[in-house]
């Protein structure tokens, strides 16, 4: 991980190393989606690795209070700009401004002990 907390990716399409990402973590990374590159947010709990778009649906805003810091209150993630409060692993708004919109799911696999963008998280439809 960077000083600034952004991960470095081993392939272009790894988001973080799963050493880095204990259970119960929420972590930042960058990532290319649809051919354009993204602020991630990437959640783990036990075996099960998720990632969504770090764009809160209420407007538009990093969740992140600086980069690679969430504010997570009783295991949901909070936004810090206005407050929206997400399930962490499901990405749903359960409180707050967007209460029941959702975080825009990335589909990810884990290969090699990495987190990585699925091919249909990297190519646009149509693509
Ligand atoms: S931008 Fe997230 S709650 Fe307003």
């Amino acid at each position: 991980m960077t000083k600034d907390g952004f991960v470095q990716a081993a392939t272009p399409h790894s988001l973080i190393a799963l050493a880095d990402l204990p259970d119960g973590a929420v972590r930042s990374a960058e990532g290319e989606v649809d051919g354009i590159p993204e602020p991630l947010i990437v959640v783990r709990e036990g075996g099960t690795v998720r990632a969504f778009l770090n764009v809160c649906p209420h407007a538009g805003r990093r969740l992140d209070w600086s980069p690679g810091n969430f504010l997570i209150d009783q295991g949901r993630l909070v936004c810090a700009a206005h407050g929206a409060t997400f399930e962490r692993m499901s990405g749903h708004c359960v409180a707050g401004p967007c209460r029941g919109d959702s975080l825009r799911e990335v589909p990810v696999v884990q290969a090699d002990g990495w987190v990585v963008l699925s091919k249909s998280a990297v190519v646009a439809d149509g693509a």
